[in-house]
């Protein structure tokens, strides 16, 4: 499937942000903690979000999607996620400290995912055996075990999100108290401890480095509205700033984007920050910045790359370090073909010298963030962009061209 996108005129209007889909994720994985009925809304109709649903269904769970809200209950029939599934989605991991807190075993396959980077699971490993786990291989996959899970101290070897969202799962069923120490602070791991709380488990914490939890013998079905996504809040702003529009993104939490917002002020962007949206005007001119990107509350790296093609535009030269991802600047040679003047020092830097004018190509994504940024780029070049391979947009951002379109865009999905 490829988006072609006529670029080079302003936005107009209200988009909305849907709910998160790094919250949902984990939530969606919380559900398997009890064989209770669990209810959750604000689901984004996405594709990772499907093949989560997909993983639950194959374990025997009962699940139905109606548009944004999923019904969920856990009566499974067995521990074994398919590996088919697991190797599409590296989040699939989350499933571990469900499964092991409920059954005492799982055995899962090398998770897959977004090709940006070495990303091994050794934090989530070293957690659990800090619980008592025990790991080993088989046939590649990895079988894990426990047979009186005891809650205790785990100090992350570092402040991995999911690797925090896996352990603090497992220890709400553990006996005693856990305390999570270096944990990471990202606002949809406080999400999902407050779905966690609502099913009745005892954490405090969440949202902070050290989180704190008192195991509980069993977990309630319930009910829960996922928060708004951060990243495409973030994304949908610059995208708007971008293409020098005037435009409200409603449905945003402003705290979650600190970061973003406050560079985008410092870089002469003309938005105003509401209790729940942001607006944005065009602005007269744009000035170059430095980045780095940081676990939260620092800038995201999942909105380094549309800030990379925001940059294009703006006066001098601006650099970027990615601190955690390497192989997350796939993107650059294709801004580049379309005019941008961006060297890459290394597999964490790049040097963006701007204004340069943009002008439509045949672009590839490789990564899903990636992808919403080359929309962005096509969205201010001159002329046609064809962008292949939107599936892996698809599997973030709900009708994204839809909604663009709705707002202006010139934007088409062609088979
Ligand atoms: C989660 O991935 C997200 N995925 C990612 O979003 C996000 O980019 C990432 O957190 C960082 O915010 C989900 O929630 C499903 P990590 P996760 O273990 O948990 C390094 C998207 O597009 N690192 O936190 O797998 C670490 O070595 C995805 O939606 C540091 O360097 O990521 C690894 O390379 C992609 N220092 C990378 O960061 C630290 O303090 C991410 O690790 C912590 C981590």
């Amino acid at each position: 499937m490829k988006f072609v996108i006529k670029g080079g005129q302003p936005l107009e209007g209200q988009i909305e942000v849907l709910g998160s889909k790094n919250a949902a994720l984990k939530i969606l994985a919380a559900c398997l903690l009890t064989n209770e009925t669990c209810f959750i809304s604000n689901v984004p109709n996405i594709s990772d979000i499907n093949v989560m649903v997909n993983i639950i269904k194959d374990l025997g769970g009962k699940v139905e999607v109606d548009g944004h809200r999923i019904t969920l209950k856990a009566e499974l029939t067995h521990n074994h996620p398919s590996d088919r599934l697991v190797n599409l989605l590296r989040a699939s991991v989350v499933v571990v400290g469900p499964l092991l807190a409920r059954f005492g075993e799982v055995e899962i396959a090398q998770p897959g995912g977004c090709l940006i980077g070495a990303r091994p699971i050794d934090t989530h490993l070293d957690a659990f055996r800090q619980l008592g786990v025990e790991i080993r291989q088989k046939n590649g996959r990895f079988v894990f075990q426990v047979n009186k899970l005891k809650g205790g101290p785990v100090i992350l070897k570092e402040m991995s999100v999911t690797a925090t969202e896996n352990v603090m799962m497992l220890a709400t069923l553990a006996e005693g108290e856990s305390e999570i120490r270096v944990a990471a602070a990202e606002p949809e791991i406080e999400d999902l401890a407050n779905f966690l709380n609502k099913m009745g488990a005892k954490i405090t914490g969440a949202g902070t480095h050290i989180i704190k939890i008192k195991g509980v013998r069993k977990l309630k079905g319930t009910e829960y509205k996922v928060m708004p996504d951060r990243i495409e809040g973030g994304t949908l702003i610059v995208a708007a700033v971008a293409t020098k529009s005037q435009v409200k993104v409603k449905n945003v939490i402003p705290q979650h984007l600190d970061s973003l917002l406050h560079k985008l002020k410092e870089i002469n962007a003309n938005i105003i920050i509401k209790p729940n949206s942001v607006e944005i005007k065009p602005y007269t001119y744009l000035n170059a910045t430095y980045i780095d990107t940081r676990p939260y509350p620092g800038f995201p790296t999942d909105l380094q790359s549309p800030m990379a093609v925001l940059l294009t535009q703006a006066k001098g030269t601006s650099q970027i370090f990615e601190t955690l991802f390497e192989s997350r600047f796939n993107y650059v040679k294709e801004l580049v073909k379309m005019g941008a003047n961006i060297s890459v020092l290394d597999p964490h830097t790049i040097v963006i010298h701007g204004p340069t004018p943009l002008c439509g190509k045949e672009i590839v994504t490789h990564d899903l963030r990636a992808g919403a940024s080359l929309v962005i780029a096509a969205l201010i070049a001159q002329g046609k962009s064809v962008i292949e391979d939107v599936e892996l947009i698809d599997r973030g951002y709900e009708k994204l061209d839809q909604r663009f379109k709705n707002i202006g865009a010139n934007i088409e999905r062609v088979k």
